[in-house]
């Protein structure tokens, strides 16, 4: 992951969310507003939301509802694309992507545990030709915060990213290879574009299913999605907190 730029304290932030439901508390926690000038060119449904607190910009961008089915744009596509954009327009310190996930208990992951994330890759990529294959693992570490990480008590693991909230076997095999605790649908996603640009990129994820539970998936997420999603933003309200007045290689 890319190496801190300056000694300067964090002044500018962009956390990157991708359901409503998620972004909300946040957006209210901080009283952001809406930015009626949007960075992002015309008609796409990337929103970006603003504000300051303490001596932060922060930035919430949330890529929106999906035009056509009118549902909050999930997955990799929207994330890497609305990453890119707000890189370009906004220039932040620091990247937050923040959000829930799976989360396999074998590995000590239970519903509403926050997991601050070491290292990213993709699942669904297989490509199954020598040096192919790694770069659809796509494995990154991400931005390390070892201070951040002892003062706050979260635990740590690694994230498996793929474009689907369940599960096939071939999925669970390349989880596994990757050793990932939590399975999200963004992150490898914005770990790839914060890399590219050389932007220092964090991961805060909460567990709302237990992957390798017996209850299905979808319901499960669903039926917790509310709750854990309290527990995200008391995380992310924390993790900004430590941020303020330090400099990247501080945390
Ligand atoms: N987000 C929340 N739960 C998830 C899961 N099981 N897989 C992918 N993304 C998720």
């Amino acid at each position: 992951m890319a190496a801190p730029q300056s000694d300067a304290p964090i002044s500018n932030i962009v956390i990157v969310i991708a359901m409503q439901t998620e972004a909300q508390p946040v957006v209210n926690k901080f009283q952001l507003i809406e930015d009626p000038h949007s960075p992002f060119t015309q008609g796409v449904p990337w929103v970006r939301y603003h504000g300051k607190y303490k001596d932060l910009n922060i930035n919430l961008i949330w890529p929106g509802k999906d035009p056509n089915s009118g549902v909050d744009s999930v997955g990799t596509i929207s994330s890497a694309l609305v990453t890119y954009a707000a890189i370009q327009a906004l220039k932040p310190d620091l990247i937050i992507n923040a959000g829930t996930a799976g989360g396999f208990k074998a590995r000590g992951a239970s519903v509403g545990d926050i997991f601050i994330i070491s290292d990213c890759a993709f699942h669904d990529r297989r490509i199954p030709i020598p040096v192919f294959d790694l770069y659809g693992v796509g494995s990154r570490k991400a931005f390390e915060t070892p201070n951040l990480v002892k003062e706050l008590n979260i635990k740590v693991g690694k994230l498996s990213t793929g474009d689907s909230l369940d599960m096939t076997q071939q999925d669970e095999s390349s989880i596994t290879a990757n050793d990932a605790t939590v399975k999200d649908m963004e992150g490898a996603a914005v770990a790839y574009v914060a890399d590219l640009l050389k932007v220092p990129a964090i991961f805060v994820k909460a567990v709302t299913d237990i992957i390798d539970g017996d209850k299905p998936t979808a319901e499960e997420f669903l039926q917790n999605l509310a709750s854990v999603t309290t527990a995200l933003d008391l995380a992310v309200e924390q993790v900004i907190n430590f941020i303020s007045g330090k400099t990247v290689s501080q945390l």
